[in-house]
């Protein structure tokens, strides 16, 4: 979690009870929403007299906020909370108090009854539930076993969680829309979050506008199915994503607008052409395919084909032609055949990413597909996978590498590791390294790139005469 505020920029007042101050450790497993979430159980509890530690070891509360999406990251879980075991029984023997366990997240929601079996955890929390975070509390210490909530009411957690505090970066992220009705067969999304819920037109707009007033420059729209999000706009008309993203780009301040994780399916006309028509949404965009056999596709139940992804690809590129793509491809997927996996790799050789996350198939329990009997050995899923990431690195590399010589546009974000040097995004979302003033975070800035590698760039500042605000 980040801990160290931006200089120059105020800080939230803090509760001034005379209680002596409580202290939280979150560790965030999983995709960027759990971040998002990490934030707000961070805020909820702040207005419950919490402060933040950056170490479990001086912490009153440690919550996992924990990601069921394959089974290592589920795994990660139960040795966490083995470890944090250990360190209770430690502070107990040293008479340093009670350490408090909570379990948040997708493993909370998916398995909360195995974990309080298998763990002595006192609060499981769902992901719609925690606005309820301070009152779980309360209620732990008259209870005897773990108290466990992991109801699914959405709306009630983003009316109630408190408005986001200050946090370092000038990049946020903002979470529009939650939950998923696809049922992809792999995948644990649906089961985890619950039924897609999208926040209010007004609710988001105010915290855009909350963000910028705290020097946020750049905004990072989530939705587990983010280009499904629907909500009535101010005239009583349904806006969708684009007409949100339009709404957003007047938002004072807020340079820079981005999505993740679109499903093709909903890749509207009009979202396409947002991407021709809205300067400040960057020429990035996550777009999963998973699979290049139209076969694994239909078993997987994406609801599109190959040449629909292809199709949407084109038409991006042809509203946006600087348009970088990045995706999710799983390999191994039960029923995979070499020659649907040859279509995965020519799929990959058709598009060209700027990025890629791929994976091996993991079996999910209860969902479907985990139950099919044609799975595939794992030898053979490793075997695809390493020959699938060679293929995406070196065009990962390629696509750095072809920035050299160029002027990017970069928001600077923080320090770098060495001295008297920073580091931000180029709108491909590269990290870009040069040497600069830290005065430069939170504005954006030409630079020239001058080297590549696989992971990030490296830049000469070439314009000192930042933007304005
Ligand atoms: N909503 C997004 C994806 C969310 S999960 C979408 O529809 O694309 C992030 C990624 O994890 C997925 O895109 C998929 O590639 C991968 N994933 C999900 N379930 C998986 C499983 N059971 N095994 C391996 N990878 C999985
Ligand atoms: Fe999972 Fe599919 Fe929903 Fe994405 S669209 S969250 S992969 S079920
Ligand atoms: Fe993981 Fe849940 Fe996100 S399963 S990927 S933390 S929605």
């Amino acid at each position: 979690m980040q801990d160290a505020c931006a200089p120059g920029i105020e800080q939230d007042a803090r509760p001034t009870a005379n209680a002596p101050e409580k202290r939280v450790f979150i560790k965030t497993f999983g995709c960027q929403m759990n971040v998002y979430d990490s934030e707000r159980m961070a805020d909820a509890l702040g207005a419950a007299g919490f402060v933040e530690t950056g170490a479990p070891e001086d912490a009153d509360l440690v919550i996992l906020n924990t990601c069921h999406i394959r089974e290592k990251a589920a795994e990660k879980v139960f040795s966490e909370l083995g470890r944090l075991r250990v360190l209770r029984e430690a502070r107990r023997q040293d008479g340093g108090g009670n350490l408090m366990i909570a379990v948040a997240g997708c493993v909370a929601q998916a398995e909360g009854e195995e974990i309080a079996r298998r763990a002595a955890v006192d609060i499981i929390v769902g992901p719609q539930s925690y606005h309820r975070l301070p009152e779980l509390i309360e209620r732990r210490a008259s209870t005897r076993g773990p108290v466990i909530e992991t109801e699914f009411p959405a709306a009630e957690k983003f009316a109630s969680l408190p408005a986001p505090k200050l946090r370092a970066a000038p990049s946020a992220f903002l979470t529009v829309q939650e939950g998923c009705d696809k049922f992809c067969t792999f995948c644990v999304v649906p089961y985890t979050r619950g039924a897609e819920y999208s926040r209010p037109v007004a609710q988001i707009i105010e915290e855009a506008k909350r963000l910028a007033e705290r020097g946020v420059r750049e905004i990072t729209l989530l939705g587990q199915n983010v280009n499904a999000w629907a909500g009535e706009g101010p005239s009583g008309k349904t806006w969708t994503l684009p007409d949100l993203l339009a709404a957003l780009s007047e938002v004072n301040g807020i340079a820079r607008l981005r999505f993740t994780t679109s499903h093709p399916n909903d890749m509207s006309d009009a979202l396409i052409a947002a991407h021709r028509d809205l300067p400040k949404l960057m020429p990035y965009l996550h777009l999963p395919f998973q699979s290049g056999s139209d076969r694994i596709l239909k078993a997987m139940n994406r609801k599109h084909r190959m040449e629909d992804y292809l199709r949407i690809v084109h038409r991006l590129r042809d509203a946006r032609p600087d348009l970088a793509l990045s995706t999710d491809i799983i390999v191994g997927f039960p029923g995979e055949t070499d020659a649907d996996f040859e279509e995965t790799m020519r799929m990959v050789e058709r598009v060209h990413f700027a990025q890629a996350y791929s994976f091996k198939y993991s079996p999910r329990p209860g969902t479907p597909a985990a139950d099919r009997a044609a799975q595939v050995p794992e030898d053979v899923k490793s075997e695809r996978l390493a020959r699938l990431q060679a293929l995406l690195f070196a065009q990962q590399t390629a696509f750095n590498a072809a920035m050299v010589g160029r002027t990017l546009s970069v928001l600077w974000e923080s320090r770098g590791r060495n001295e008297g040097q920073v580091v931000g995004r180029s709108p491909y979302l590269q990290p870009v390294y040069a040497e600069g003033d830290p005065a430069l975070i939170g504005h954006i800035a030409d630079v020239e790139i001058v080297a590549a590698s696989q992971n990030s760039l490296r830049a000469v500042i070439k314009n000192l005469d930042v933007d304005a605000t």
